[in-house]
């Protein structure tokens, strides 16, 4: 595999004031409609698997198709595990390619999550890899990942600038009113938090649970410093609506490249639409 550390990407967005999405990739298709939109536009990219995406597909399918992908394009790739829940899942992914991790110790105590997360900085940085870390909960439920709502927090500003201080981290996860999943009313972002955290860390931020969030918004935080936008949700609602769509027409439909293309190509119009929101078209 021939991908760039995700510090590489972000650090340009961060000095350029623009975000490049943390698109998640759960089989064959999601793979090549984001790959294939990003290329259209001439946009970097970070490709990004779950936990739970890796088993679903077995982590060396996962390698095998990410690195297919990678040699037929020539946009830079950061592969990145999504919020890894312990040291182990960290280091299999490292083991097997990934250039970017995401250690989640965000339940944990603010001392347990600096020691945690400073661990995993060391290990991945000796090798190249990047580190993404979250500081404050973000609600909602993707794969293994389950916030109930009562227990989302805010990130704390002073408490992120401690943190990053701490870890060296490369990257950080922020939690300011977005959540996991489809939501249930009107997200409201506390955009002055956002402000606030990006001028004292002064560093590439995450925004995670994107999907559902208005462009405006996503623009908003973008101007206020968030140059990685993590997208599951929406990607999944489009190709699953298409293949409903197409389903509803025609009952007797059993080719799947029949429903998965247009599927795909559902994906790939969705994630166009992405990347021109965070401003990364052309950023190549
Ligand atoms: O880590 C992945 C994202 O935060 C995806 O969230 O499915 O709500 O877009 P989403
Ligand atoms: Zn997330």
């Amino acid at each position: 595999m021939n991908l760039v550390p995700m510090a590489e990407i972000l650090n340009d967005a961060h000095k350029k004031g623009y975000a490049v999405g943390g698109f998640n990739i759960n089989n064959l298709e999601f793979l090549q409609g984001i790959v294939w939109a990003a290329e259209e536009l001439n946009s970097p990219l970070i490709l990004q698997a779950s936990e739970g995406a890796i088993r679903y597909m077995g982590m060396d399918y996962v390698a095998g198709m990410v690195d297919a992908a990678v040699k037929n394009t020539s946009i830079p790739v950061a592969l990145h595990l999504d919020h890894g829940s312990s040291f182990e899942k960290v280091m299999q992914c490292i083991r097997n390619g990934f250039s970017s991790v995401m250690i989640d110790a965000s339940k944990l105590t603010f001392a347990e999550n600096i020691e945690l997360t400073k661990k995993v900085v060391e290990a991945a940085h000796s090798v190249g890899v990047s580190i993404e870390a979250e500081l404050g909960t973000i609600g909602g439920t993707e794969d293994d990942h389950k916030v109930e709502g009562k227990d989302a927090m805010y990130t704390d500003p002073e408490q992120a600038k401690e943190f990053v201080d701490a870890t060296g981290v490369d990257a950080l996860a922020v939690a300011i009113g977005t959540a996991h999943g489809v939501y249930k009313g009107e997200p409201e972002l506390d955009f002055e938090r956002l402000d606030t955290i990006k001028k004292l860390i002064d560093m590439p931020v995450v925004l995670h649970g994107a999907s559902g969030i208005s462009a405006a918004d996503l623009k908003k935080g973008v101007e206020l410093g968030v140059n990685k936008v993590n997208v599951n949700t929406d990607f999944q609602q489009v190709f699953t609506a298409k293949i409903k769509e197409l389903f509803a027409d025609d009952p007797d439909l059993y080719d799947p490249r029949k429903y998965c293309g247009p599927g795909r190509d559902a994906i790939k119009e969705k994630v166009k639409e992405k990347i021109m929101i965070l401003g990364s078209s052309d950023r190549a």
